[in-house]
């Protein structure tokens, strides 16, 4: 290789090296300048041709254009990563306020379901679980429902397979269970006594949606089975309740009622927590606002599962969520809470 050719190899080497470092336009400007320009380094080599042998001249003035173009080139490649970076850094506003995420929260039926759980749990019960599919036995026959007894009714239930011939009265039929009272059947049936549960959860009926009413809605059961247990240790315990879920000056009325798995049975009310018992708007004017069912385990459901009525005595309850719900927030239709509007379900 000729002294000339050596030359325009290190200028080439030269240059592409520098280029690369290029930051801005004044740079682009120098460097073409320096290499390429009327006074840059090739531009010097190229004179010196007149000197080269004549049959070398074509493979050095090849090799001096392919160097121009090699330099050429790589001022373009690297205009256009500096264009790239620039867009990158202008579309990128250092500048702006971070955004927030939207954070979400619990539903207002879970918020009360998890206060009445607590509550619960901190008076000794613990929590039991069962599914929301269930036996025509668990959910009906082992809590002493007769066979003629209107909750049974294929118009009030989700029962599976009756188009198929399943018949809604057999024990086997499935269903999407109408109370969380079958998990006090599932309980008893797999442990002795004594029990002391809750179970929270959701039910199902077919029920036309109103302002009081959906086809689904939740309930926390509770179960106490043991020694002696009276209709005084369930007041107490609905009153701790009532009290602990709306405040101390709540108190606990039982008004007589029917249950097929309870006797006897009682509705239990809570006073009227906004206007103490006065009479208001949310208690309709009574004073008093019903919170769910309740009573003393009729001796049939356990014999039913194996239980010894002589030995153990017991009580239930059963209160709807939905419906503390309504009344902790003063919420007057049922759907709103199932309506999925962020702006209502955001003030809770
Ligand atoms: N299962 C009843 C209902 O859905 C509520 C109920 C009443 C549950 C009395 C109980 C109870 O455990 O003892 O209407």
């Amino acid at each position: 290789m000729t002294e000339l050719e050596q030359l325009i190899l290190k200028t080439q080497e030269q240059a592409l090296a520098e280029i690369q470092e290029i930051q801005d336009e004044q740079g682009f400007e120098s460097a073409k300048a320096k290499f390429i320009g009327r006074k840059g380094a090739l531009t010097a080599l190229m004179s010196q041709m007149g000197s080269v042998p004549n049959q070398d001249k074509p493979a050095v003035g090849k090799m001096m254009n392919a160097a121009k173009q090699a330099i050429q080139k790589a001022l373009d490649e690297q205009a256009l990563k500096i264009k790239e970076q620039k867009e990158v850094q202008d579309a990128l506003d250092l500048s702006l306020p971070g955004r927030k995420p939207k954070v979400g929260h619990k539903h207002p039926v879970s918020h009360v379901m998890d206060a009445a759980v607590a509550i619960f749990r901190r008076m000794g019960f613990i929590v039991a679980d069962g599914p929301d599919i269930d036996t025509v036995w668990n959910n009906f026959d082992a809590l002493n429902a007769p066979l003629d007894h209107p909750s049974r009714s294929p118009e009030d239930n989700f029962y599976f397979n009756l188009e198929r011939g399943d018949d809604y009265l057999d024990r086997n039929t499935l269903l999407l269970r109408s109370q969380t009272s079958d998990v006090q059947i599932r309980t008893m049936m797999a442990q002795k006594p004594p029990v002391r549960i809750i179970c929270p959860g959701r039910c199902y009926r077919r029920d036309t949606p109103d302002a009081t009413h959906g086809m689904s809605f939740h309930q926390i059961e509770g179960l106490y089975v043991d020694k002696d247990v009276s209709l005084a240790d369930l007041k107490g315990v609905l009153a701790t309740f009532a009290r602990e879920m709306f405040g101390d000056k709540t108190k606990i009325r039982f008004r007589p009622h029917h249950f097929p798995f309870t006797e006897p049975s009682v509705e239990a009310d809570a006073s009227c927590f906004i206007c103490g018992g006065e009479g208001c708007r949310i208690c309709k004017g009574s004073g008093w606002l019903e919170i769910g069912g309740a009573g003393i385990v009729n001796p049939a459901v356990f014999e039913n599962v194996g239980y010894d009525p002589e030995e153990v005595s017991g009580f239930a309850f059963g209160l709807g969520i939905e419906r503390l719900a309504m009344i902790r927030y003063s919420i007057n239709d049922l759907r709103l809470l199932y309506d999925n509007d962020i702006r209502f379900l955001h003030q809770f």
